[in-house]
């Protein structure tokens, strides 16, 4: 874990509640692995206290890239920092997805909602780098919820698109459309982050298929990066439920290890 107390934000750029920055962090960006993620000191007074967490979206030699929506005062704060800010940050921390040569050649699916979406860009990218062949799922609320369309686009990956209300693409839930879309091929994989809803329900049907999934879980985090127990769920290992600290252990876990009555409402 690297401390850098001087990342600075050298891009920015917004939609409506989203946000997307390029941070100064030439340690952090060489160690950084998809999936992984960063915590965040919001502000110098001591309110709010606690860093927050953020997935790294992407990286280059020099500098990671954070997406994140607005849901709370501390992403408030962050969302009116200006270019050339710096920030406190710490990362590159936990255990990311595990992508390897084994899915060379392969169908491999990425689906995220919401800001869920913020890992997968550089898991999709990391993915195609080992020859696997993605199919990326991404859904929001509204097309105004979906503003990373054109980036993933761009970057020529096969891109189905859902909102709850139609404005566009599939009309429902990101989940419902994947469903939909593996009665006409079955990839090697599955990865996913987004709302608890949308994974519980993948989970269930990649589960019925036999599809590995493998899911990148939230929980509040106190410090990220192992020491004060606040993020810790029930976790299936070697067949035994154990307590286990997302920060550190996750935030990416297998659909076999996690026990999804833990995120029953
Ligand atoms: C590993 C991980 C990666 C994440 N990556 C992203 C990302 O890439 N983009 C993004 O938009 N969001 C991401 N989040 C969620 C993001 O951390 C929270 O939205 C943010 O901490 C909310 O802070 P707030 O002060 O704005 O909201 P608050 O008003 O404090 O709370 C709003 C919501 O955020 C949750 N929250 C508050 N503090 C924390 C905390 N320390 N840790 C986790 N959740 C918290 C609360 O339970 C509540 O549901 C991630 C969370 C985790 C655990
Ligand atoms: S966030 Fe502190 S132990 Fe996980």
């Amino acid at each position: 874990m690297i401390k850098d107390s001087q990342a600075q934000i050298i891009d920015k750029k917004s939609w409506n509640n989203y946000y997307l920055f390029k941070l100064e962090s030439p340690r952090i960006a060489t160690q950084a692995h998809p999936g992984q993620f960063i915590m965040i000191r919001i502000s110098d007074h001591p309110y709010p206290l606690l860093r927050r967490p953020f997935s790294i979206h992407s990286k280059d030699e020099k500098s990671i890239d954070i997406f994140f929506q607005v849901s709370g005062l501390g992403t408030d704060i962050l969302s009116q920092k200006i270019v050339h800010d710096t920030l406190d940050i710490l990362g590159p921390l936990g255990k990311g997805f595990q992508v390897g040569a084994n899915l060379k050649g392969k169908e491999v699916v990425a689906a995220g909602g919401g800001r869920g979406i913020a890992p997968l860009y550089f898991l999709a990218q990391e993915l195609s780098s080992h020859g696997a062949s993605v199919k990326v799922f991404y859904g929001g609320k509204s097309l105004k919820d979906i503003p990373l369309k054109e980036k993933f686009e761009s970057e020529g990956f096969d891109l189905y698109c859902s909102t709850d209300d139609g404005s566009f693409g599939f009309k429902g839930f990101i989940s419902d459309y994947l469903k939909a879309e593996l009665e006409k091929f079955t990839p090697s994989r599955i990865f996913s982050c987004g709302p608890e809803e949308m994974m519980k329900k993948i989970a269930k049907f990649a589960t019925e298929k036999d599809i590995p999934a493998d899911f990148s879980l939230e929980s509040i985090m106190g410090c990220g990066f192992g020491v004060c127990w606040g993020c810790v769920k029930r976790i299936r290992k070697n067949g035994e439920e154990e307590w286990v600290k997302i920060c550190e252990e996750g935030p990416v876990f297998s659909s076999e290890e996690i026990i999804w009555a833990e995120y029953e409402k």
